[in-house]
């Protein structure tokens, strides 16, 4: 006893669904409505077989539905075809990140088998909500209750479409993006456009220059952009069940990274910049300006929290992850597209993760983002952090140690889109699990204050896993 880590009660986490009902008093507006969605891995062992990373989690997703003071907190898996098959058999059937079902290694010449987790991230859009894996369409979900509806085409009839977990929402163009990557003998990238009552817009897809992996992309009010890290796939070793997926990829950083851009008629030629190697997972935001292209991201020199001799996101589930690894800094790349130039500059030193934006600022200039941030020597973040991105000034406040903090996401002020300094009009939220005391809640801060610490903490009596994207839901009092 006590030897074991304080996240291990996070990423362990064995949650069983629940509804729940929970009054903050008079903590929060009480003219304040709409949903929090959050999702995340939450199923890692059956019968017996326990998985090593916790990517390889089955999806659950959690709703926090607030009107005034009165929260109601539901969290449910999602019924993938995955999810229900191997609950019926009682044993894991299908593959994924680095597991093979039914053997320990992927050393049989037998293709594996791969089936949607349904975990990376919610996006509520068009009255629908929709869970989004890496490389399969969406799972489809009630919005109130999280009852699955089913797999999700998102209304369209080419089946050569493809998603990425990642998509982008431009309230400013009631436009939704999403990008896919398609491995073959080529590597592929499909983009999708619809418009904000979810009907298309326009799709088109490119032949990449390199197959890598990729997590995420940026969008601006004229161009998607990939930023091609060089982070190799061996798609061979996937498709033949030789290696597992992250065995697969190749981290070659003498390659550089390569941006692409797309004007998103997909009837422009794409044009190509060179820059440092640089891991990525997400974006903050890009915008343009002027004749430049303005991209924000949180960069690595290398990805070793997911892959290499001793990952983060391997070791986290054993409680043997053990720091430092490659800070997750906040970089920007300044591309002018008229002559070709691409500027590389570091913003802010640091460790921060899973950076947000105000919703109606995506593909706009932002003043402020939020994101995590903590220790290098540790795993994980403790710390919910506001940047200026004009000024530099960060509010931020610690949890401390052994208390775990998840990506802050903005449910904007009543005002509809706002501009300039009320572009922090709103509440933050931030899932938290608390280690030390073995407990989870969802803290609330208003944002511009973040160093006054929270406005309250909603506590969650349920086990709640780590959850890596949410969104929000806005409503008027009526809908929930
Ligand atoms: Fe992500």
């Amino acid at each position: 006893m006590g030897t074991k880590p304080h996240y291990d009660s996070w990423i362990n986490a064995k949650p069983f669904e629940k509804k729940k009902h929970i009054n903050t008093g008079n903590k929060l507006p009480s003219d304040f409505h709409g949903v929090l969605y959050r999702s995340g891995p939450a199923l890692f062992e059956r019968n017996g077989q326990k998985k090593s990373y916790f990517v390889d989690g089955d999806g659950m997703v959690h709703s926090f539905a607030f009107n005034g003071n009165n929260i109601c907190y539901t969290n449910r898996f999602v019924r993938t075809k995955k999810f229900i098959e191997e609950s019926r058999k009682k044993e894991f059937i299908y593959d994924t990140w680095t597991f093979r079902a039914g053997q320990d290694e992927f050393d049989e010449i037998e293709p594996p088998k791969y089936e949607s987790q349904a975990y990376i991230a919610p996006v509520f859009h068009h009255k629908k909500l929709f869970v989004f894996d890496e490389s399969f369409s969406p799972y489809e979900l009630e919005p109130n209750s999280l009852e699955t509806i089913g797999r999700s085409t998102l209304g369209l009839l080419d089946p050569q479409a493809a998603f990425s977990a990642h998509s982008k929402i431009h309230t400013f163009q009631n436009q939704w993006l999403h990008f896919g990557l398609k491995h073959g003998k080529q590597a592929e990238v499909y983009f999708t456009i619809l418009d904000n009552e979810g009907r298309l817009l326009n799709s088109f897809s490119q032949i990449l220059p390199r197959a890598v992996y990729v997590h995420d992309f940026f969008t601006t009010e004229n161009y998607v952009v990939m930023c091609l890290h060089p982070a190799f796939i061996r798609i061979q070793s996937v498709l033949a069940g030789t290696r597992s997926f992250i065995n697969s990829i190749k981290w070659l950083p003498e390659e550089g990274n390569l941006i692409v851009i797309y004007h998103k008629s997909g009837k422009e030629a794409p044009k190509y910049y060179d820059a440092q190697a640089r891991w990525w997972l997400h974006s903050i935001n890009a915008w343009e300006e002027h004749d430049k292209i303005v991209m924000d991201f949180v960069g690595h020199s290398s990805p070793d929290h997911l892959m290499g001799t001793s990952p983060m996101y391997k070791n986290a589930l054993t409680g043997t992850a053990h720091g430092p690894y490659a800070p997750g800094e906040i970089w920007r790349y300044e591309i002018d597209i008229n002559n070709g130039n691409l500027h590389e500059m570091r913003l802010f030193e640091g460790n921060y993760e899973f950076p947000t934006v105000h919703p109606d600022r995506v593909g706009l200039k932002n003043k402020f983002s939020y994101m995590v941030k903590g220790n290098t020597q540790n795993p994980f973040w403790n710390t919910v952090v506001q940047v200026d991105m004009e000024t530099g000034i960060q509010q931020e406040h610690c949890f401390g140690e052994g208390v775990y903090c998840s990506e802050p996401i903005l449910a904007p002020g009543m005002q509809g889109v706002n501009f300039g300094p009320n572009e922090s009009v709103g509440l933050l939220m931030s899932l938290i699990h608390d280690g030390i005391n073995k407990c989870n809640y969802l803290a609330i801060f208003k944002s511009g204050e973040i160093n006054q610490g929270p406005l309250t903490l909603v506590h969650i009596e349920n086990e709640i896993p780590l959850t890596f994207h949410g969104c929000w839901r806005r409503t008027i009092n009526k809908e929930l």
